[in-house]
């Protein structure tokens, strides 16, 4: 039987968005192609409010991730870190032989401007990272907020976002906050199958990376930005996928980029609503994140054994991340899932566990 998904990516994906993957193959050097990019990148521009350049990258986001870090900085690079995906990116800056240090709020609190400034005042930095959305814990961080501070007392750091659990599900207004770099794989809000990234970049990023050496070839923009006016990539990317974006992206501006981030608020405000009434929110309430919910396991129970119950009716949820398995489990509130989904889950939750 199908599994509804219901955990933080991949998720639910509509038969219609597998469909336009099955459509006949093009070269990715034909006109048909460049079409294909040209149009789909003004849709990504503005759902991300930007006229900045924005690369379609054929890996999963840990692969910009990566790109990102190498191509930031010729001083040292800030993590900040509030749970396992941030972590994750202080480990590949440090991976890649990047100078970095880290700042670190404990899990299910929030990086806050304030933070970020005593961090960024005590070493001599030209980049930081934050992940806006931080998955294991369901949170959210204010990347605006922490964007102004940067803006205004620290000029030449370039400000890095994972947006992987929240672009296309929450707004991000890449020009305005006036952000540097901000990734997502598709396979979560953007509820296509996974494979793909999407990355905007400022010119101001672009500028460093010239001046970084080594900063590798397959994702580096220099390479990129030899194809982009050309509407195409430097090597064969994920074809079938960026049909599928295509088709999707129409979805999601017919839907309305402000009806799209209410749509995941509504769910969130339910799901958060739910966990309080049966068992508490894990995360920092000021912060809750609009994709994904961590519900801390106040009862004790099984949530393997709650999975393995939902997987008999068709619907698979998370398990906590990492130290948090069995302590939380996360309901995952993005993509193409709505309101009614998600009563249903609950429903099914409730049934299953006598609430
Ligand atoms: C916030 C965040 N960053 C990065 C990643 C890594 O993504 P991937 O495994 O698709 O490279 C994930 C995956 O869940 C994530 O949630």
């Amino acid at each position: 039987m199908y599994k509804k998904l219901f955990i933080p990516g991949p998720t639910h994906v509509r038969e219609e968005i597998l469909q336009a993957q099955a459509v006949p193959m093009i070269g990715h050097r034909s006109k048909e192609y460049a079409d294909l990019q040209a149009e789909v990148t003004l849709k990504l521009q503005e759902m991300l409010y930007t006229e900045q350049r924005v690369y379609l990258c054929t890996s999963s986001s840990t692969g910009m991730m990566e790109a990102s870090v190498r191509q930031a900085s010729t001083k040292k690079v800030l993590n900040t870190v509030c749970g396992a995906f941030s972590k994750r990116w202080h480990q590949i800056t440090a991976a890649n032989g990047v100078p970095c240090d880290k700042v670190e709020v404990p899990m299910g609190q929030a990086v806050t401007p304030e933070l970020v400034d005593e961090g960024l005042s005590k070493g001599d930095y030209d980049a930081i990272t934050v992940v806006m959305n931080e998955t294991s814990t369901g949170l959210m961080n204010p990347v605006a907020d922490i964007a102004a501070m940067v803006h205004d007392k620290y000029p030449d750091v370039l400000i890095l976002v994972d947006a992987v659990s929240c672009m296309a599900g929450a707004r991000i207004e890449f020009d305005a906050w006036g952000l540097d770099v901000c990734l997502a794989g598709v396979q979560k809000c953007f509820a296509l199958p996974a494979g793909l990234t999407v990355c905007a970049v400022s010119d101001r990023a672009r500028g460093r990376s010239q001046q970084v050496p080594n900063h590798g070839y397959y994702f580096s923009y220099a390479q990129m930005d030899k194809k982009y006016e050309k509407h195409q990539t430097p090597a064969t990317p994920a074809i079938s996928l960026i049909q599928a974006l295509n088709v999707q992206m129409d979805d999601v501006l017919a839907e309305g980029l402000e009806n799209r981030w209410q749509r995941h608020k509504d769910m969130a405000a339910f799901v958060q609503d739910w966990a309080r009434r049966y068992f508490a929110l894990y995360s920092d309430e000021r912060y809750l994140s609009h994709t994904v919910t961590n519900v801390e396991n106040t009862r004790g129970i099984s949530v393997a054994g709650l999975n393995e119950e939902l997987g008999k009716r068709g619907a698979m949820i998370s398990n906590g991340y990492g130290d948090l398995k069995e302590k939380c489990f996360r309901i995952a509130h993005m993509g193409d899932l709505t309101l009614d989904d998600l009563k249903w889950l609950t429903g099914e939750i409730e049934d299953i566990l006598g609430l």
